[in-house]
């Protein structure tokens, strides 16, 4: 770390929340929260982002000249609201740096200034809501609607905002409001947020379909299954350059998926409900693109906010909206908004000039060979069943880690799950533990201590069958600082082959050539998980945090949904391919690095590819380049000598409705949970031992069909 350095913290404060460090105008750390705290889409309190881009970066709050932050639907002063009863926000009145304020759509828009490849730009921000009418800090020269009430300007909401960027200079062109927090009981597939609203109508139909609160990216997989001509009637209204919503069809619509049964019941209802609306969503884009297009004589378009994580509808852009080169922010969510808080802040309120961004996504903190090292050297997996008889003993063990690190005396429960991961709660009265009660379901497979531990530093409580049961209200950040947990995994380490308990450990290697080594594993059918550097910040794994396959064998597809992912059959894997090669497999011959724009295959590698193609010949592929992507680069070159394609089917290392993978420690859990073969993770390969010759310590020990109970395939 450098005193002379000037260091910018931007904080997303709404859903997917999220924290980004620049360092002299450059990205040196970033973080969705959902990747500490391993809840989906996770927000608001910022503790935990904000810690980890502090400690990556290994500085303090006095290293910060700036703070600058966002809050969707409400602005945010104190930010008290966000942290429950005991928990207290690291950055407040205290923390001695000034903080500044933006709106959302501003921040989005700074998303695409700070990492967008062009000088000069239209930005166009497009997502299910912004901020409230009074809160936006900037006034376009077009607003629309024209005629608000003074009195009522607090009910409207930003619904799409454009920009142009030339010189340094932000310039606002076009802001539209729409009324928010409109709800008719009778229409189910209402938006859930601004009426008229693009983004907001995409999620009411996702939820409609699917219930829950799945990812967008379902609707988009769903679609193609649909048939075009079963619903015709027009969802939008587009008048002067505005979108608008057409509500008169929606009480039609009385069937809202409740359950996974439900929905494969009803697969081609919900199927064509799907298609309707992503061809009705791209026309409306269409239309708003090329409207804008007509405002400005740039040729290079940044298009941002959650709508532009629809690859289908980006592709047709490409092809029709009148801009000749268009980047597609991969962060386009809300978690960017981090990211563009901190280029304001830079840019805008330090008023310095941004700094070329290389177009690398991977923000997340690089973890050394040596602390790779440790977590495998130490990871074994108990026997679930008799290491229910050890507890007293790894509490102990625990314990005593803490008092002789912190000096205080802390009395702590232990939960052994089915999976042989250790869960640990902190009991802060020192009193009763129970150790038969199960965690939060949430929780309840694969949290480490150190996982637990942060999520509940986060001010989430614990819970026991809907019961609420510790609140903890002490300084666990200390605690967990104390905790020495090397030292605690090798203490139990030698406690579990010392009374034979292990089911398994890690047969870990360190091949000379380690991409030759995987591309051989990769054509011989083998699934890997591949773990490398810093992870990416958005929804897509762009060959940090993967899981890898052959994208031809047949049967691969399916064993990966079952046994690995845990989701529906229906969704698409996506290809990785080398940037060179790209034109040989898909018809496309651009870059396509974030995973964002689909493009059809060419037929004669319509088979050969079948594991990465979804059902319409459509691919959502990424172009991969050796500049910030260097060893997936090099793995695809390898791929492509053992095999003679340089395609590799990947998805992102992680399974339904978990956040992908953050630590080693995230990694190893989930490879031993799921079906994966091997995992490479930095520069070692880790396999697991064959279930009948499972040993521990150089002892036979008890054998499970799998560590995970999963049936191999064939
Ligand atoms: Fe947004």
């Amino acid at each position: 770390m450098s005193n002379q350095s000037t260091y910018v913290l931007g904080i997303n404060l709404s859903h997917d929340g999220s924290a980004c460090l620049l360092k002299d105008g450059k990205i040196a750390i970033a973080i969705e929260k959902e990747r500490l705290t391993h809840r989906k889409h996770d927000g608001k309190n910022d503790n935990d982002a904000v810690r980890y881009c502090l400690e990556a970066e290994k500085i303090k709050f006095e290293n910060l000249t700036l703070i600058v932050q966002n809050q969707n639907f409400s602005m945010l002063n104190s930010g008290s609201d966000q942290f429950p009863r005991g928990v207290s926000r690291l950055i407040g009145e205290g923390c001695g740096v000034p903080i500044v304020t933006i709106s959302h759509h501003l921040a989005h828009a700074y998303n695409a200034v700070g990492t967008g490849p062009f000088e000069e730009m239209a930005i166009l921000v497009l997502d299910g809501c912004g901020n409230a009418y009074d809160d936006v800090i900037e006034k376009a020269i077009d607003i629309y609607p024209r005629d608000v009430d003074p009195d009522l300007q607090h009910l409207f909401f930003e619904k799409d905002s454009f920009y142009h960027f030339r010189e340094e200079l932000l310039t606002p062109l076009v802001k539209d409001f729409s009324p928010g927090g409109m709800n008719f009981k009778d229409n189910v597939l209402f938006p859930p947020t601004t009426k008229h609203s693009i983004g907001g109508l995409y999620s009411a139909v996702k939820e409609y379909c699917f219930g829950g609160t799945s990812d967008e990216g379902k609707l988009m997989g769903l679609a193609p299954y649909g048939r075009a001509d079963v619903y015709k009637e027009p969802i939008f209204d587009l008048i002067d350059g505005r979108v608008f919503v057409r509500y008169n069809w929606m009480s039609h619509f009385r069937k809202p998926c409740l359950s996974h049964d439900q929905f494969k019941k009803e697969f081609q209802y919900y199927a064509d409900i799907a298609q309707w609306t992503q061809k009705e969503i791209e026309r409306a884009l269409v239309y708003l693109v090329t409207h804008r297009r007509r405002l400005t004589t740039s040729n290079n378009l940044a298009f941002t906010g959650g709508v532009a994580l629809n690859a289908v509808a980006n592709a047709i852009l490409e092809k029709e909206s009148g801009f000749d080169n268009i980047y597609f922010t991969p962060a386009a969510g809300d978690n960017g908004v981090a990211i563009g808080c901190a280029f304001y802040g830079w840019c805008r309120v330090l008023g310095q000039r941004r700094a070329p961004h290389n177009g690398s996504s991977c923000f997340g903190r690089c973890y050394s060979r040596e602390f790779i090292r440790g977590i495998l050297d130490n990871f074994v997996i108990p026997n679930a069943e008799k290491s229910r008889e050890l507890v007293p003993e790894i509490t102990t063990i625990i314990a005593e880690s803490m008092q002789a690190h912190s000096g205080k005396r802390m009395t702590i429960g232990l939960n052994v799950v089915d999976a042989g991961i250790f869960t640990l709660f902190l009991d802060e009265a020192g009193g009763k533990i129970d150790h038969s009660a199960p965690i939060y379901s949430d929780l309840s497979l694969y949290c480490s201590a150190e996982q637990l531990i942060r999520w509940i530093n986060s001010g989430n409580h614990l819970a026991v069958k809907n019961r609420e049961f510790f609140d903890y209200k002490g300084d666990i950040h200390s605690l967990m600082t104390a905790l020495n947990l090397s030292e605690v995994q090798r203490r139990l380490r030698i406690l579990f082959e010392t009374r034979r308990i292990c089911d398994c450990i890690p047969v870990t290697k360190e091949p000379r050539d380690l991409c030759q080594y995987a591309a051989k594993l990769l054509v011989k059918g083998k699934v890997l998980g591949w773990f490398q550097a810093g992870s990416e910040f958005g929804p897509r794994a762009l060959g940090r945090r993967s899981i890898l396959a052959d994208p031809g064998r047949t049967g691969l597809r399916d064993f990966i949904n079952r046994n690995i992912k845990f989701r529906e059959d229906f969704r698409p894997f996506a290809p990785s391919v080398l940037y060179e090669d790209v034109s040989e497999y898909f018809e496309y011959e651009r870059e396509s690095p974030y995973m964002i724009v689909v493009a059809r295959v060419k037929p004669r590698w319509a088979q050969r590819l079948q594991n990465v193609v979804h059902c319409d010949g459509s691919s959502r592929i990424q172009t991969v380049t050796k500049e910030w992507n260097g060893r997936f680069y090099e793995l695809l070159r390898a791929y492509k000598q053992a095999s003679g394609i340089s395609v590799l089917l990947n998805t992102s290392f992680n399974r339904r409705g978990m956040p992908i993978v953050e630590t080693p420690s995230d990694a190893m859990g989930f490879f031993y949970e799921c079906g994966l073969d091997a995992l490479v993770i930095g520069d070692f390969l880790v396999e697991k031992q064959s279930p009948n010759r499972l040993s521990c310590g150089g002892r036979q020990a008890v054998g499970r069909k799998s560590a995970v109970g999963q049936p191999r395939r064939q």
